[in-house]
C-alpha cells in the first residue's frame, strides 16, 4: 500500500472538553476542545470549514487565517476521515451561515489550534446517515460503515436494552448464569455447528442453538430463576431476520404457571421498550390465541395495526363446481379470502402484478379476485364458475360493496395463510389501511403442541420440551393434534420478539411426547438421555422464554435488517466480508484435529 507521508501530531496534554453532538448554546463564548473525524472539508478560499464528527454527532469547525495562520495552513492538509483534535472558541454562526438542517447548525468553533492525530485513506463511501452504497460494499468496509449515524444509534439502543433487561431481571430475582458454548449436539430444529474435539479424535462438540436444555438443568439444579444474554448458533438458511449467530435474552423460572411467566415478560418487555427507545406500552398487553391469530390474520405474528382481515370460506366451496377451489378442499386444504374495501385506486395492472409476485415468491397456484365496480357488478376471472349460493355466501362473509377487491387463496392451510398474510401486510401498508398506532404489542398464546409435517407425521410446533396444558395431558393418548401447549410468543409490530413455554417436568409426559414424534425409548435416551435422567432426580415445574435480542433491537431502532443492528454480521451466504470468514486452514492444523477434507463434489459439466 502506498502511503503519503504526512507529519502527525501527538495529543500531548490536549484533552477533549465536549462531544460534538452534545455541545450547545450554553457553551457559546467558551474555549472548547473537540476530537473526532473529518466528515467533510470545504475550502472557501481563505476560510476552511470542516464538519467534525464523533459518536454523538457533527459540529462545524472553522479555520480562519487571521485567527491562527498555522492552524489554517495545517487544515489545508485535512481529508475525509482524518483524525483530529481542535481547540477554539465556540461562537454563534452569522445569520447567513446558519444551517437549520443540522442540530448544531447555529454554532461553530473558531479554531486556534489543530492537532492532526492520524491520516486516513480515502473512504469507499461518504460517511453519512443516508448512503447509496451497496450493502456488499458496506459490509466489505464494515468499520467505515460503523461510523455512520444509524449504526451508532443501533449500537446505543442495543446497549440500553441490555442494561434495561439486566436491571429488570435483577429486581425480579433472576441470577445471571453462563452456560457452555462447547456443548453436545441435540436435535432442536436447526442444523448444529460442530467443533472438532482434538483430544477425542472423531468426536465433536456442538455450539448451542439455544441454552434450552442447560437452563432446564439449572432449574433442576435448584437455581430457581436464571437469565443470560446468550449467544446462539444455528446453521440455517439466512434471511433479513435470521443470522447464523445471534443473541437471546434467555430466562427460566421454577414453580410457575403461564401467568407468572407472562407477567415477567410484560415487565421486561415494557421496561426494555421504554428505556431503550422511549416506547410506552399499556399493560396488560393484548392477548390473542394462536387460533384466532391464524384465522383472522393468517399469521402467528400478526401486525394488528393493519386493519384488513382474512375470512375462511372453505365450507362454501366444499361442494363447489369450481374445480380449482374444490380440488384443494378435497385434498384437505382451505379456501380463504382477504377483503379490501374502498380499493378503487388498485388497477387491473396492480392486481396482475400481485398475482405474479405471489406465484413467483410464495409458490401460489394463482390469485383469484373479485372486484365490485361502481354499479355493484362483480368483475372477476372466477365469477363465471360460482353458483348463486356461493356468491351469496361470499357476499355474506364480506361486505362486497362497490370499490372493494377481494383476493382468494385455495391451498394447503399453511401456504394459503402465508400468502394472504403477506398480501395483507403489503396492501395494508401500501394503501394505508392502518389504525394509526406507531407501536403494537401482543402476547400470542395457546399454540398447539404438535402439527403434521408434509408426510403426515406428527412433529413439534416449537420444540420437544413444551408442556401441554395440564387438562390436555390425557389427549396425548387419544387425540394428540388437539393437545394445546403452554407455548406463548411476544410480538411487536408483526415481528416475533421471542417465545417460550412451560416445560415437561414429568418424565412420563416428556417420553410420551418424544414417542409420538417417532422416537423409540432407546433413541430418546440417545438424544436426550441426560435431560430425561435429570427429570427423574426431582425436577420442579418450570418454564421460561427467550427474546431474540437482535430482533428486539431491530424493531426498536426501526432497522430493516438484523445486519444493521449487529456490529459484525454475516451475509446471506454466511460470510463476514470484512474479516473474510469462513476461511481455509492449513493441513497442519487439520492433522492435529484428525480431519481430512473430502475432495469437493465436482459440479455438472466440470
Ligand atoms: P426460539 O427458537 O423461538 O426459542 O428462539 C427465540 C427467539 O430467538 C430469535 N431467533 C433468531 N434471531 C436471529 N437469528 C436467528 N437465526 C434466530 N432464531 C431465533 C427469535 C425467536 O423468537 N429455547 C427456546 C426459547 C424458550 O422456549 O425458552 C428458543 O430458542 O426472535
Ligand atoms: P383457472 O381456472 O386455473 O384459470 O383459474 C381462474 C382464476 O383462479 C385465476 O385468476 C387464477 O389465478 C385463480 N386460481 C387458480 N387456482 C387458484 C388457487 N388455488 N387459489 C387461488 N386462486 C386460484
Amino acid at each position: 500500500m502506498k502511503r503519503e507521508k504526512i507529519d502527525l501530531d501527538a495529543m500531548g496534554s490536549l484533552r477533549r472538553s465536549h462531544m460534538c453532538g452534545e455541545i450547545g448554546n450554553e457553551a457559546v463564548g467558551q474555549e472548547v476542545v473537540l476530537a473526532g473525524w473529518v466528515n467533510r472539508r470545504r475550502d472557501h478560499g481563505g476560510v476552511i470549514f470542516v464538519d467534525l464528527r464523533d459518536r454523538t454527532g457533527i459540529v462545524q469547525v472553522v479555520f480562519k487565517p487571521e485567527v491562527h495562520e498555522a492552524a489554517h495552513e495545517r487544515a489545508g492538509l485535512l481529508r475525509n476521515e482524518f483524525v483530529v483534535m481542535a481547540r477554539g472558541v465556540l461562537e454563534n454562526r452569522s445569520d447567513e451561515t446558519v444551517n437549520e438542517k443540522m442540530k448544531s447548525g447555529r454554532i461553530e468553533v473558531n479554531v486556534s489550534e489543530l492537532r492532526l492525530l492520524n491520516a486516513a485513506t480515502p473512504p469507499p463511501f461518504l460517511i453519512d446517515d443516508e448512503t447509496d452504497a451497496e450493502e456488499a460494499t458496506r459490509l466489505r468496509n464494515r468499520v467505515h460503515d460503523l461510523r455512520r449515524g444509524p449504526l451508532q444509534h443501533a449500537i446505543e439502543v442495543r446497549h440500553k436494552l441490555s442494561r434495561s433487561v439486566r436491571g429488570a431481571l435483577d429486581e425480579l430475582g433472576f441470577l445471571e448464569i453462563e452456560t457452555p458454548i462447547l456443548t453436545r449436539s441435540s436435535p432442536e430444529g436447526a442444523r448444529d455447528f460442530l467443533v472438532p474435539a482434538r483430544l477425542q479424535p472423531g468426536s465433536f462438540y456442538a455450539l448451542p442453538q439455544s441454552p434450552q436444555i442447560m437452563k432446564q438443568l439449572l432449574m433442576i439444579g435448584g437455581c430457581e430463576r436464571y437469565y443470560q444474554i446468550a449467544r446462539c448458533f444455528r446453521d440455517e438458511e439466512l434471511r433479513a431476520d435470521r443470522q447464523l449467530e445471534f443473541t437471546q435474552v434467555d430466562l427460566e423460572m421454577s414453580f410457575v404457571g403461564v401467568e407468572e411467566v407472562l407477567s415477567v415478560l410484560e415487565e421486561v418487555t415494557a421496561r426494555g421498550c421504554a428505556e431503550a427507545a422511549g416506547v410506552e406500552f399499556e399493560r396488560p398487553f393484548r392477548r390473542i390465541t394462536y387460533k384466532e391469530a391464524m384465522d383472522r390474520f393468517g399469521s402467528d405474528k400478526p401486525d394488528t395495526r393493519i386493519t384488513l382481515e382474512l375470512c375462511d370460506l372453505t365450507h362454501v366451496f366444499a361442494e363447489s363446481e369450481f374445480k380449482a377451489f374444490r380440488a384443494n378442499v378435497d385434498a384437505g386444504g382451505i379456501v380463504k379470502c382477504l377483503h379490501v374495501p374502498d380499493a378503487q385506486e388498485m388497477s387491473r395492472g396492480d392486481i396482475d402484478r400481485l398475482e405474479k409476485l405471489v406465484r413467483k415468491e410464495l409458490g401460489a397456484k394463482g390469485l383469484a379476485w373479485i372486484r365490485v365496480d361502481e354499479s355493484g357488478e362483480w368483475k372477476s376471472p372466477i365469477v363465471k364458475f360460482l353458483s348463486d349460493t356461493e356468491r351469496e355466501a361470499i357476499a355474506k362473509a364480506t361486505d362486497m360493496a362497490p370499490g372493494s377487491v377481494t383476493f382468494f387463496q385455495a391451498d394447503a392451510a399453511d401456504r394459503a395463510n402465508a400468502i394472504l398474510s403477506r398480501l395483507r401486510i403489503d396492501l395494508g401498508n401500501r394503501l394505508g389501511r392502518t389504525d394509526g398506532r406507531e407501536w403494537d404489542v401482543l402476547l400470542v398464546v395457546d399454540f398447539p403442541v404438535f402439527e403434521r409435517d408434509s408426510d403426515g407425521n406428527l412433529t413439534y410446533v416449537h420444540q420437544p420440551f413444551v408442556a401441554p396444558l395440564e387438562e390436555d395431558i390425557p389427549l396425548l393418548d387419544t387425540a394428540p393434534e388437539k393437545v394445546r401447549g403452554t407455548h406463548y410468543d411476544v410480538v411487536v409490530n408483526g415481528v416475533e420478539l421471542g417465545s417460550g413455554s412451560l416445560r415437561n417436568h414429568r418424565v412420563d409426559v416428556q417420553l410420551k411426547i418424544l414417542e409420538l414424534m417417532g422416537y423409540s425409548e432407546e433413541q430418546a435416551m440417545n438424544s436426550f438421555g441426560f435431560l430425561l435422567e435429570a427429570l427423574e432426580i426431582g425436577a420442579p415445574p418450570h418454564g421460561g422464554f427467550a427474546f431474540g435480542f437482535d430482533r428486539w433491537v431491530m424493531v426498536m431502532a426501526k432497522s430493516a435488517s438484523l445486519r444493521d443492528v449487529i456490529p459484525f454480521p454475516k451475509t446471506q451466504r454466511g460470510q463476514d466480508l470484512f474479516m473474510q470468514s469462513p476461511s481455509e486452514v492449513g493441513n497442519e492444523h487439520l492433522d492435529e484435529l484428525s480431519i481430512r477434507i473430502k475432495a469437493p463434489t465436482p459440479k455438472a459439466g466440470e
